[in-house]
């Protein structure tokens, strides 16, 4: 039903200005009006806004490949003042996952936020997947989730408000199993679907899991397979079938939790989890940060079907392109190691595995552990092997 006296007082100041009072850039009567006799200024919406529509129709950039590069961001932020506040334990000054802030001695916050494009076509499954990936940060600092704030940007005059209650409702549904209670959130209109959530948690001060902590002798647990954003590139493009989509989806849907609590009582001090800048981007960060080499063995690396061979067609897309600027300085790649290999490391992953610098000793208990809670491919994928300023190796095998 139309509201012709909402229609007639909205339109009316449009028409005089020249301008749609919503969208200036937009004549009045807009295009939509002329054609559909729809006018969103005065809240009218299409009859037929999509409900089912597939989410990734409504991005460029899938997922965490949606993130601005290392390199832009450095650039970014140069100048902006560093924290100096002692209660600050840990802050965006050393590239880890999550800020850590005192609050007593045997308490800290660790707060994060994760936002980014949809990477799957179904609402429910996009909610599940951007409430596993905004907790991670806080299981690869050790910590335990405990708040959540959605955020959400929404075309809500192309789209249904049911899809976006459908992907609030698995990002909720996500929270509730990660033990997180969503507390509120902040929505706004835009012409891309964005999703995730600001989550707060606690921490010991003591036993914060940083990404400067690996040592010569640690091994390296990947707990989730790579090539989520090979398979999402060749989704938008045609070319991924169905049951590379699922096997992404459940991988990027499922919650870090069970592999920080093993982490965190096998007593490891140095991971992170991989997520937009790939395995390259974020090992290199505990690289560099922990001031040593790491050496990664392509053919342990637990890998998703249908990726290698994407790669290999040169199926690769403008945000493997952006990680390779960002860490391609960091990696030797051995002779007689495909470049496939090379390519996967710079895959962006999103909602990725928790990556682990497990002293040798202790490595095949915690990858058994792992895999008993439900990291079925878990593996170890290399070792630090020296100190640098921060060198992968990219070798065949563990020699
Ligand atoms: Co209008
Ligand atoms: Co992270
Ligand atoms: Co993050």
């Amino acid at each position: 039903m139309i509201d012709f006296a909402k229609r007639t007082r909205v339109m009316g100041r449009s028409i005089k200005l020249g301008h749609c009072i919503c969208n200036p850039k937009e004549p009045c009567p807009c295009d939509l009006f002329k054609r559909k006799n729809v006018c969103l200024c005065a809240g009218e919406r299409e009859d037929d806004a999509a409900e089912d529509a597939p989410l990734t129709q409504f991005v460029e950039n899938a997922g965490c490949a949606s993130k601005i590069s290392q390199e832009d961001l450095k650039k970014a932020l140069t100048g902006l003042p560093r924290v100096f506040d002692s209660r600050v334990l840990v802050s965006a000054d050393t590239c880890d996952d999550a800020g850590v802030f005192r609050l007593s001695d045997t308490l800290a916050l660790v707060q994060t936020v994760d936002v980014f494009t949809p990477c799957v076509d179904d609402a429910y499954l996009f909610g599940q997947i951007a409430a596993a990936n905004s907790v991670s940060d806080v299981y690869a600092m050790g910590g335990r989730p405990l708040t959540a704030l959605s955020i959400v940007a929404f075309p809500i005059e192309k789209l249904s408000p049911r899809v976006m209650n459908r992907m609030l409702q698995g990002g909720i549904d996500k929270l509730r199993e990660a033990g997180t209670v969503v507390v509120g959130g902040h929505s706004i209109k835009d012409k891309e679907i964005k999703f995730g959530f600001a989550v707060t948690g606690v921490v010991h001060p003591k036993k914060i899991i940083t990404n400067a902590a690996a040592r010569p002798g640690d091994a390296l647990i990947l707990t989730k397979p790579l090539g989520t954003g090979a398979i999402c590139f060749a989704a938008q493009i045609g070319k991924a079938e169905p049951a590379w989509r699922a096997a992404i989806g459940r991988s990027m849907a499922a919650l870090n939790r069970a592999s920080a609590e093993v982490m965190i009582a096998a007593g490891v001090r140095c991971a992170t989890d991989v997520t937009g800048f790939g395995l390259a981007g974020h090992l290199g960060e505990i690289a560099a940060q922990s001031g040593v080499t790491a050496e990664v063995w392509a053919g342990k690396i637990p890998v998703f079907g249908g990726v290698l061979d994407l790669l290999r067609k040169g199926i690769i897309s403008g945000a493997v392109e952006r990680n390779r600027e960002s860490a391609a300085r960091r990696v030797e790649r051995e002779s007689g190691v495909g470049e496939e290999f090379e390519n996967l490391l710079y895959d962006p992953q999103t909602s990725g595995g928790l990556l682990m610098c497990v002293p040798e000793k202790k490595a095949a208990g915690v990858l058994a552990k792992l895999k008993a809670r439900g990291a079925k491919r878990a593996a170890i994928i290399g070792r630090i092997v020296g100190k640098s300023e921060g060198k992968i190796l990219l070798k065949r095998g563990s020699r």
